[in-house]
């Protein structure tokens, strides 16, 4: 018997349980869903709505399943609709009349929006955690290379020199970016819609603010048809989630791009590579890899979302249980992703002096050799031609800016002197970038600390 089988005069048919049920996939709250119930019996019984002792009872066989359930004493009965179906016929069976009582001044449709709010929220702190072991392994790499020198690159073309510090701090400002960002879904998340009924609250004096209040939550929503409605929480945990795979997904690019024989700017542990089932040489960077794939995995249940939503009439439609399997994966992808991220990371070991000789090639210093002409009083459109001849030479014969002559250069221009070598020697290049944000150890320096102290924060 269904809990709404009252007005039905037949059972319904075998497929249509099937493709309306959720139970395979909303029994993954069913601590959630029971945590719910709990402080509905409690905030039922304040209001004198059900008596004490049935509340008492009603809680101690709420725990019960929700132990029996953990330890997988209690199995889910698929032939049930769903987890507040399944836990309320339970709790009916073993407690008879007052088990019936449990869902007076509630709605499905409240319970399962507060359900997977919940959930979200548990899963936004969880994503938080895994970031911030992130983060504190990214300022700690900050902090060992301040002076393992490498090619900044544009289009991936040899640019500026940099410091790996200051690659690695780009990617620290991302994830702190993130961080942020989840913090603030928790705080537009934090509102409890229990109470707010099928969509137009109850006459039952309830005390909406008093479950909320039990929940941890700021406070009660306050429409109870956007309550049961709102999916917004999730579309922005999704789009946080996003963003947190996009910026996974650019680090791990640069990480196979580091990785190729090309490059061998890094070396990933064995025990983060996979091999080839022909090829014996290989070591393939799998886990990057398979990181930059899942980014599209979490596209996707952010944009289905944004499309199951798009269309609907308030308040609550069925379209809406499609918000579950989809999130759950995402969830379960960011984590897992960033924690093997992590791992994989902490064991990489970065080849300083293929970076440096790296930084070293490809002109990365002629923009501080047209600086220098500008400095000497050149304007610097006419310093730029002046390096681009230089450069056109040193092509030619195969050379670095700084392996010319004192005469080569003053055959260009005779503003040079010897104090050039220095300016363009790849430690200055880097070194004199002072200015805020700039690869200077100076200017990383201060970027560590500010860092620091944001991390010790949280
Ligand atoms: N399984 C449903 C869901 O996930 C629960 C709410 C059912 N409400 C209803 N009016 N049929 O959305």
């Amino acid at each position: 018997m269904k809990l709404w089988g009252g007005r039905f005069t037949k059972e319904t048919d075998e497929l249509v349980h099937n493709f309306n049920a959720s139970l395979s996939f909303d029994s993954k709250f069913y601590k959630e869903d029971i945590e719910g119930s709990i402080a509905h019996v409690t905030m039922l019984s304040e209001q004198e709505i059900i008596k004490k002792d049935e509340a008492v009872l009603l809680i101690k066989e709420l725990n019960q399943i929700k132990a029996e359930l953990t330890e997988g004493k209690l199995l889910f009965d698929e032939t049930k609709e769903d987890i507040h179906s399944f836990v309320e016929s339970i709790l009916i069976d073993r407690t008879g009349d007052t088990g019936k009582k449990l869902h007076t001044g509630r709605s499905r449709n409240d319970q399962v929006a507060l359900d997977m709010k919940l959930y979200t929220r548990n899963e936004l702190l969880n994503v938080q955690v895994l970031l911030k072991d992130l983060l504190e392994l990214l300022l700690k790499l900050m902090k060992e290379h301040l002076d393992t020198y490498m090619p900044g690159f544009t289009h991936l073309q040899k640019a500026q020199p940099v410091t790996l510090s200051h690659h690695l701090g780009a990617y620290f400002e991302m994830f702190k970016r993130d961080y942020e960002r989840l913090r603030d879904a928790l705080e537009r998340c934090n509102y409890s819609p229990l109470g707010a009924g099928a969509l137009a609250g109850t006459t039952y004096p309830l005390d909406r603010e008093y479950t909320a209040k039990l929940l941890g939550f700021y406070g009660a929503t306050n429409n109870s048809m956007d309550s049961v409605s709102d999916r917004d929480y999730l579309i922005e945990s999704l789009s946080a989630f996003s963003i947190i795979m996009m910026h996974l997904s650019r680090f791990c690019e640069e990480i196979i791009i580091w990785n190729t024989n090309e490059y061998q700017f890094i070396e990933l542990d064995d025990a983060y590579s996979t091999g080839s089932s022909i090829m014996p040489q290989k070591k393939n960077p799998d886990i990057a890899e398979l990181i930059r794939g899942k980014t599209g995995r979490v596209y996707g249940s952010l944009v289905s979302l944004l499309t199951t939503m798009k269309g609907l009439p308030l308040a609550y439609n069925k379209d809406m249980q499609e918000d579950k399997e989809l999130t759950f994966d995402a969830m379960d992808t960011v984590k897992g992703c960033l924690k093997l991220f992590t791992d994989m990371l902490s064991t990489t070991t970065f080849c300083k002096d293929k970076m440096e000789n790296s930084a070293r090639g490809g002109f990365t210093n002629a923009t501080d050799a047209a600086d220098y002409l500008v400095n000497h009083g050149v304007p610097f459109r006419d310093a730029h031609g002046i390096i681009g001849q230089l450069v056109i030479h040193c092509i030619g014969k195969g050379a670095a800016l700084e392996d010319l002559s004192l005469e080569e250069f003053k055959a260009v221009s005779p503003v040079f002197e010897s104090d050039i070598y220095d300016v363009i020697s790849l430690k200055t290049c880097v070194e004199k970038r002072t200015t805020k944000g700039a690869p200077g150890r100076e200017a990383m320096s201060d970027a560590i600390r500010l860092n620091e102290d944001w991390l010790k924060n949280l």
